[in-house]
């Protein structure tokens, strides 16, 4: 079942943006499973989930929020998967994106819980970083404008309009998500990944200044 949804995840993200490619996904599903043993949690539904969760982000398709959805539905019913994990992985992929934060169910299962820690943790340290420089030249983004303030109280629309500074990014995102970690283990990873990220922001101005002055 995990090969033959690697293969299906490998050739449907072909061409897709670094930061959001199948190597994202790889992290992400080695880091659940990592997690998934401290934890606990069924491993189908949390390598299932993981390994399907980017299949069509909709920043890359015209803002269709059920195409991921629709994707992975007709997959995992076109193999021989029980009725009750495939409702458990739709329910996942469905809620797990930061930019729906405000809208997710209270209650949700352990194994949601630790793909989204997955998830944020490749969203911190030095690959979050990476990522997050690839994604605003992606999107022809200045890198830092020192007249532009981060905006802290997005609304979900003007939060996927995507068009701050990347430094804006952290304060709006990245910094905000070490405390947002749902298991012990995925907080215990992020402590490191998150001091890099302040380490990275420290030096950057330093030398942003020393070039001003
Ligand atoms: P989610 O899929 O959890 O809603 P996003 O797709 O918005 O999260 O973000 C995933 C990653 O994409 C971020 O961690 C970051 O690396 C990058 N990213 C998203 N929005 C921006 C942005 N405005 N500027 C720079 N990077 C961004
Ligand atoms: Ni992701």
């Amino acid at each position: 079942m995990i090969p033959t949804t690697i293969t299906f995840v490998q050739e449907t993200l072909r061409g897709a943006e670094a930061g959001h490619d199948w190597f994202h996904t790889e992290r992400v599903w080695k880091l659940s499973k990592f997690i998934a043993e401290k934890e606990g949690g069924n491993l189908l539904v949390v390598e299932l989930a993981a390994l399907l969760h980017d299949i069509a982000d909709p920043k890359f398709h015209e803002g269709d929020e059920e195409l991921a959805l629709h994707i992975s539905k007709n997959f995992l019913e076109s193999q021989n998967i029980s009725p009750e994990v495939i409702d458990q992985v739709l329910f996942i992929i469905k809620n797990m994106s930061f930019k729906n934060r405000g809208e997710v169910p209270k209650e949700v299962s352990l194994e949601m819980k630790i793909v989204q820690d997955a998830d944020r943790l490749d969203a911190i340290g030095a690959i979050g970083i990476a990522r997050t420089f690839n994604f605003g030249g992606f999107q022809n983004n200045p890198m830092y404008d020192p007249e532009i303030q981060p905006n802290l109280n997005f609304k979900k629309k003007e939060y996927k309009k995507n068009n701050g500074t990347t430094i804006n990014h952290f304060y709006e995102k990245l910094l905000l998500l070490k405390d947002m970690m749902n298991t012990e283990t995925a907080r215990k990873l992020a402590e490191k990944r998150h001091q890099f990220m302040l380490d990275f922001l420290d030096q950057f101005y330093r030398e942003w200044e020393f070039a001003m002055d």
